[in-house]
C-alpha cells in the first residue's frame, strides 16, 4: 500500500515549499524588526558574503552616510510589550484612542493639577510625542524648544512682560510642558 511515487514527490515539494515560505517570512520579519528597532536596514550585512572588490565599493558608499542617530523609545515599545497599547501583540488596533490610552498609565502626570496645558486637555499627547520612538529624548516629535515655538511664536512671546529678557532661554527652564499649580504653567517650586 505504498503511496504512488508522484504523491510522495508532491508531498516533499509541498513540505519544501512550506519551509521556504516559513524561511522567507522569518527573514522578512527579522529585517522588518531590525528596521523597526534601529531604523537601519540590515541589508548591508549581506556585504560580508560579497567579493572583496565589491565590498570596497560598498564601504566607500556607506562611509559617506552619517552615523545612525540615537533613538529614544517608549520603554514598553523597547521591551516589545506591544499589547500594552495594542489590542494584541500582532494588531495595529489600539486599546484606546488619543490621550485616553496614554493616561491609563500616566494619570499622575496631570492628576490634581490646577492648570493643564491646552494640547493635553485636548487629548493630544501626539502633538508632542511619538508613540514608539524618535531621535529626541522622551521620544518627542521635535526638539522641545522647537516644539514650543511651533505653536507659540517668538514674536508673540517677546510681547509677554515676563519674557522681557527671553533671548534664547529654554522655555522648559521656567515652564512645565504638561501641568502646573501656578498660573501660566510656570514650574512649581517643589
Ligand atoms: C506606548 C504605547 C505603544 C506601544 C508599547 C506600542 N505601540 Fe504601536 N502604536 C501606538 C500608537 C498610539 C499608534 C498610532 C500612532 C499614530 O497613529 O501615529 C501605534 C501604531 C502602530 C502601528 C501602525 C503603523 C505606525 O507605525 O503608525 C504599528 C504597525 C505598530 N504600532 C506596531 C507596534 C509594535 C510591533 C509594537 C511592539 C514592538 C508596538 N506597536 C508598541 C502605541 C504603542
Ligand atoms: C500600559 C501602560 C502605559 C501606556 C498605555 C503608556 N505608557 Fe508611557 N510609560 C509607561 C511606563 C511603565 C514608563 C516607564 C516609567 C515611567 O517613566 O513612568 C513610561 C514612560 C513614558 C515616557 C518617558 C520615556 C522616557 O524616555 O523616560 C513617555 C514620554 C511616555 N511614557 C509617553 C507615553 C505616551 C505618549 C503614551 C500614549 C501613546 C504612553 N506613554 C502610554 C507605561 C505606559
Ligand atoms: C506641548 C507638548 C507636550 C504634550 C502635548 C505632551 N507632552 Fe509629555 N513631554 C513634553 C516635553 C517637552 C517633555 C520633556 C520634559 C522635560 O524635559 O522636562 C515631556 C515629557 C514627558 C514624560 C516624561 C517626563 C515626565 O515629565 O514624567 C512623560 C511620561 C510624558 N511626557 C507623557 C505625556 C503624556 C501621557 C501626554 C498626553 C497626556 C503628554 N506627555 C503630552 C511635551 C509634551
Ligand atoms: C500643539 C501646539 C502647542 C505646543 C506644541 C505647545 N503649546 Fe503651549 N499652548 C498651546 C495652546 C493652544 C495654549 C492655550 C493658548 C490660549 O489659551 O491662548 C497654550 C498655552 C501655553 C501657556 C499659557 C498657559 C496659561 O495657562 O496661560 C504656556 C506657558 C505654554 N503654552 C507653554 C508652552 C511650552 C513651554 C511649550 C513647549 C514645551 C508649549 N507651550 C508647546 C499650544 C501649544
Ligand atoms: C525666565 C522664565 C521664562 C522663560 C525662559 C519662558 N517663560 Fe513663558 N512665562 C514666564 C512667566 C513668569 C510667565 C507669566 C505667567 C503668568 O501669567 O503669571 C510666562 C508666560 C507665558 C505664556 C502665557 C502668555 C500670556 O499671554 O499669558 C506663554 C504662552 C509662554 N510663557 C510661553 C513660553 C515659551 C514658548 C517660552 C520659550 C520660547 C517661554 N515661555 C519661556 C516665564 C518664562
Amino acid at each position: 500500500m505504498r503511496p504512488p511515487r508522484t504523491w510522495t514527490c508532491w508531498a516533499a515539494a509541498g513540505l519544501a515549499g512550506g519551509l521556504l515560505i516559513v524561511g522567507c517570512s522569518t527573514e522578512t520579519k527579522q529585517r522588518w524588526l531590525h528596521v523597526f528597532f534601529t531604523g537601519v536596514d540590515g541589508t548591508n550585512a549581506l556585504s560580508a558574503s560579497l567579493p572583496t572588490a565589491v565590498v570596497t565599493n560598498v564601504v566607500a558608499v556607506t562611509a559617506a552616510v552619517p552615523a545612525a542617530p540615537v533613538v529614544y523609545m517608549h520603554p514598553l515599545y523597547a521591551e516589545r510589550k506591544c499589547d500594552a497599547c495594542h489590542l494584541t501583540g500582532q494588531s495595529e488596533q489600539l486599546r484606546a484612542t488619543g490621550s485616553a490610552l496614554c493616561l491609563e498609565c500616566h494619570q499622575k502626570l496631570i492628576a490634581n493639577a490646577k492648570f493643564i496645558h491646552a494640547p493635553i486637555r485636548d487629548g493630544r499627547c501626539d502633538q508632542c510625542h511619538e508613540a514608539h520612538k524618535s531621535t529626541e529624548r522622551f521620544h518627542l516629535t521635535h526638539r522641545a524648544q522647537e516644539l514650543c515655538l511651533s505653536c507659540h511664536t517668538q514674536v508673540e512671546m517677546a510681547k509677554v512682560n515676563a519674557h522681557a529678557s527671553l533671548g534664547t532661554a529654554e522655555c522648559l527652564s521656567c515652564h512645565d510642558a504638561h501641568r502646573s499649580d501656578q498660573k501660566g504653567l510656570v514650574k512649581s517650586v517643589k
